[in-house]
């Protein structure tokens, strides 16, 4: 009798058991959010947004705040081969008799940044993979890696973050909210304000992004 109690109830438990867990998997794995983060070409958009926005812009067309400085030095980055742009970025313009307003990167950058941001300029003119870094680097914890709201941290909130591949929003709605925050569009106060982290520009390209993944 005792036994037929505590297989009955070891039965129980155990469904319980599978059931969570199933809740569980459902949502992005830490192994789902390294693999995501850990691509170059994400991690590339922040190193480029240190070192090289200043002179070449966050599009990489030449439109920056500095470039009137270097006079008629062309700052847009063009189709190269990796093998140019690794040359110009480590050694600098001066080194292949360019402009020396390029500076040479090799001894200020590890070689993963340099790896990185390579990655990164290859879609540079692309504004879906710029924002596709901005989303990957700022917005997955609550959102998900596959931006469906299945992100590591959203079961700590209620409303939980939104299924953005379901949004019935439009683009201008969604740079509203991105830019100030839930709590301004009578939504969640834990949408965060991103308006003082992320440029126009990187708000206008996570929008961008966010059209490719409505489902
Ligand atoms: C102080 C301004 C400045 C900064 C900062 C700067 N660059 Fe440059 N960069 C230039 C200039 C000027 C040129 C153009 C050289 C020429 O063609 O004469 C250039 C050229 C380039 C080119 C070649 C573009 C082409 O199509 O020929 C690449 C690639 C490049 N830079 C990448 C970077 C990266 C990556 C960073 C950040 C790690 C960076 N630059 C930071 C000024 C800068
Ligand atoms: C701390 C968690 C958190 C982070 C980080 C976060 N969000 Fe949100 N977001 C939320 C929550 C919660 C909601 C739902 C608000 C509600 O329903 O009231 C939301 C809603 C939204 C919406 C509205 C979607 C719709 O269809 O109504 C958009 C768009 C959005 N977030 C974009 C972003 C972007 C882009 C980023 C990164 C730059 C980001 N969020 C980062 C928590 C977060």
């Amino acid at each position: 009798m005792f036994t037929r109690t505590l297989l009955t109830f070891m039965l129980v438990i155990g469904t319980q058991l599978t059931l969570f867990q199933n809740e569980v998997f459902a949502r992005d794995s830490r192994g789902d959010v390294k693999r995501s983060m850990s691509k170059p070409e994400f991690r590339g958009g922040i190193v480029f947004k240190h070192y090289c926005v200043l002179c070449h812009g966050e599009r990489g067309d030449g439109q920056a705040r500095a470039s009137r400085l270097h006079g008629i030095a062309n700052l847009v980055i063009g189709r190269n081969s990796d093998e140019y742009n690794e040359k110009i970025i480590r050694q600098g313009g001066a080194a292949l008799n360019k402009s020396d307003f390029m500076p040479p990167w090799g001894d200020e950058l590890t070689n993963e940044q340099l790896t990185d941001v390579l990655a990164y300029i290859k879609g540079i003119s692309n504004p879906v993979r710029r924002g596709e870094a901005v989303f990957k680097t700022n917005c997955i914890l609550c959102h998900g890696v596959n931006a469906d709201g299945k992100g590591r941290a959203s079961v700590l909130y209620d409303p939980p973050p939104a299924n953005l591949t379901k949004s019935d929003k439009n683009d201008e709605y969604k740079t509203l909210i991105i830019t100030l925050g839930g709590a301004a569009m009578g939504r969640s106060e834990f949408m965060p304000i991103w308006g003082e982290q992320l440029t126009e520009q990187e708000i206008s390209d996570v929008v961008a992004y966010l059209r490719t993944v409505l489902k």
